[in-house]
C-alpha cells in the first residue's frame, strides 16, 4: 500500500501545477513507484502484409513497399502522463487488424538523460514486441517561445512537440497520426490513417464549425486588420490538435514548423490568444484542413475534477474517446470518484495494483 501512496499524490496535482514540466526533467523521478504490467503480444491477422522491421534503427532501411504498409503513430512521453500513454498504445494494438505493422514515434524531453532511459525501459518492459523509437526533444528553445496561458498545464514545452514532428522524424516517414496521451481508441487506427487528404491539405482532423471561433483569439487580434486578415478567404473552424493525421512531406515542403513558430513569436510581443499550443495551429491551418468524422475525437470527456463535472458522449458513433479538459480518468479512478465514462478507460490501464506489487 505504501508504495502506491506517493503516486496518487503525485498524479493528483498534475492538471493544476507546473509539476507536469518539472517532473519530466527531474532525474530523481519516481521510477520505483511506476510499475506497469506487461501487455499481451498482439499478432497480425492473416490478411495483413508483413512489415519487414528488424530493429528500431530500421525505420528507414525498409523498402518503399514497407513504408506503405507501416502505420506511423507519434506521441509525446513524459512521466506525468506515462500511464495515459501506455493506455493509448494498448488500445491501438488491441483494436487494429495489423498490430505488428504499427511503428511508434515517441517524443521525450532531452533535458534529462535518465528520463529517456527510464521511459525507454518502461515501454520496452510493458510492450516487448513494440516497434518504437524515442526522439529526444530539446525543449529550451520552445520554452523561450511560450507565453503564459490561462491554464498552466498547457504551457509545458512538450505540448508543442507536435509542431516539430516533421523535423524530428526521419524524412522516410511521410505520414503520421499524432495522438494526445489522454485518450483511447476503440476502432482500427488504420481507418484513421487512410483519411484522404485531398489535393493540398497538410493535416486532417475532425472540425467543429459550431464552436465560436472568435473566442479563441483576443480582441487585440480581431481589431488589427493586418492580423485578422490571415483568415480572409478561409472558412475557419475549430479543430482539436490532440488527434491529427499529418502529411509530413507537405508539412516539410511548406515549412509549417516555422510558420507556427512565427505566430508564437508574435504572441510573445502582443497577446493575440489565451490558450497554449492550439491557437497557432488554428492560425496556420483552420479552414484548410481535411475533415475527419467526429467519431475519431469524442473530446472533452475530462470534464472538471474541481467542480466534479462529468461529461457525456456526443451523439453518434465512437472510434476514439478523448479525456481532454482538466479532469483525467486515472486521477478520478484513484480517488474513487470516477465519472461514468472513466469505466471505458480503465480496461487499458497497465499500472499494477498495490496487491500485485506486494505479491
Ligand atoms: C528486410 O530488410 C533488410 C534490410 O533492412 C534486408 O536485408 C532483408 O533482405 C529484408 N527482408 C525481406 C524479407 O525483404
Ligand atoms: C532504448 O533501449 C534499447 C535497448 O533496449 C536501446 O537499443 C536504445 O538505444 C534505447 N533508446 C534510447 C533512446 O535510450
Ligand atoms: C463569440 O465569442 C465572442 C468573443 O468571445 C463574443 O463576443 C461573441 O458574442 C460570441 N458569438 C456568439 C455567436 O456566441
Amino acid at each position: 500500500m505504501m508504495s502506491r501512496f506517493p503516486m496518487i499524490i503525485f498524479i493528483h496535482f498534475i492538471p493544476f501545477l507546473l509539476i507536469i514540466c518539472i517532473s519530466a526533467t527531474d532525474t530523481t523521478a519516481p521510477a520505483s513507484i511506476n510499475k506497469f504490467r506487461e501487455a499481451p503480444k498482439f499478432y497480425n491477422s492473416p490478411t495483413c502484409s508483413k512489415l519487414n522491421y528488424t530493429s528500431t534503427t530500421a525505420i528507414c532501411s525498409n523498402n518503399n513497399n514497407n513504408n506503405a504498409l507501416a502505420v506511423h503513430v507519434a506521441m509525446t512521453l513524459d512521466l506525468a502522463y506515462l500511464r495515459g500513454s501506455m493506455a493509448v498504445i494498448l488500445s491501438i494494438l488491441q483494436h487494429t487488424c495489423c498490430p505488428e505493422n504499427i511503428i511508434f514515434h515517441f517524443v521525450a524531453t532531452s533535458s534529462a538523460d535518465n528520463n529517456i532511459k527510464h521511459l525507454n525501459h518502461t515501454i520496452a518492459n510493458s510492450f516487448p514486441y513494440l516497434h518504437f523509437k524515442i526522439y529526444p526533444f530539446d525543449d529550451s528553445p520552445v520554452a523561450g517561445l511560450i507565453s503564459t496561458s490561462i491554464r498552466a498545464a498547457l504551457d509545458c514545452p512538450l505540448n508543442y512537440a507536435r509542431n516539430y514532428l516533421a523535423v524530428l522524424l526521419p524524412n522516410c516517414v511521410k505520414k503520421v497520426v499524432y495522438l494526445d496521451s489522454d485518450l483511447v481508441l476503440v476502432d482500427d487506427i488504420s481507418k484513421l490513417v487512410a483519411t484522404p487528404l485531398g489535393e493540398g491539405a497538410v493535416l486532417a482532423a475532425p472540425e467543429y464549425c459550431n464552436a465560436n471561433f472568435t473566442s479563441y483569439f483576443t480582441p487585440t487580434f480581431w481589431s488589427n486588420p493586418s492580423l485578422s486578415l490571415t483568415f480572409a478567404n478561409r472558412k475557419p473552424c475549430y479543430f482539436n490538435t490532440g488527434v491529427m493525421v499529418i502529411d509530413l512531406e507537405r508539412w516539410r515542403a511548406g515549412d509549417y514548423t516555422r510558420k507556427i513558430t512565427e505566430w508564437m513569436e508574435l504572441q510573445k510581443r502582443m497577446r493575440i490568444y489565451e490558450l497554449g499550443s492550439l491557437p497557432p495551429f488554428l492560425l496556420v491551418f483552420a479552414g484548410n484542413i481535411a475533415p475527419v468524422d467526429h467519431r475519431w475525437n469524442q473530446h472533452g470527456l475530462g470534464g472538471d475534477n474541481f467542480r466534479g463535472l462529468c461529461r457525456d458522449l456526443h451523439p453518434g458513433p465512437v472510434s476514439l474517446l478523448h479525456w481532454s479538459g482538466k479532469g483525467k480518468p486515472w486521477v478520478r479512478l484513484d480517488a474513487n470518484r470516477p465519472c461514468p465514462l472513466d469505466a471505458l478507460w480503465a480496461p487499458y490501464d497497465l499500472l499494477q495494483t498495490p496487491f500485485l506489487l506486494d505479491s
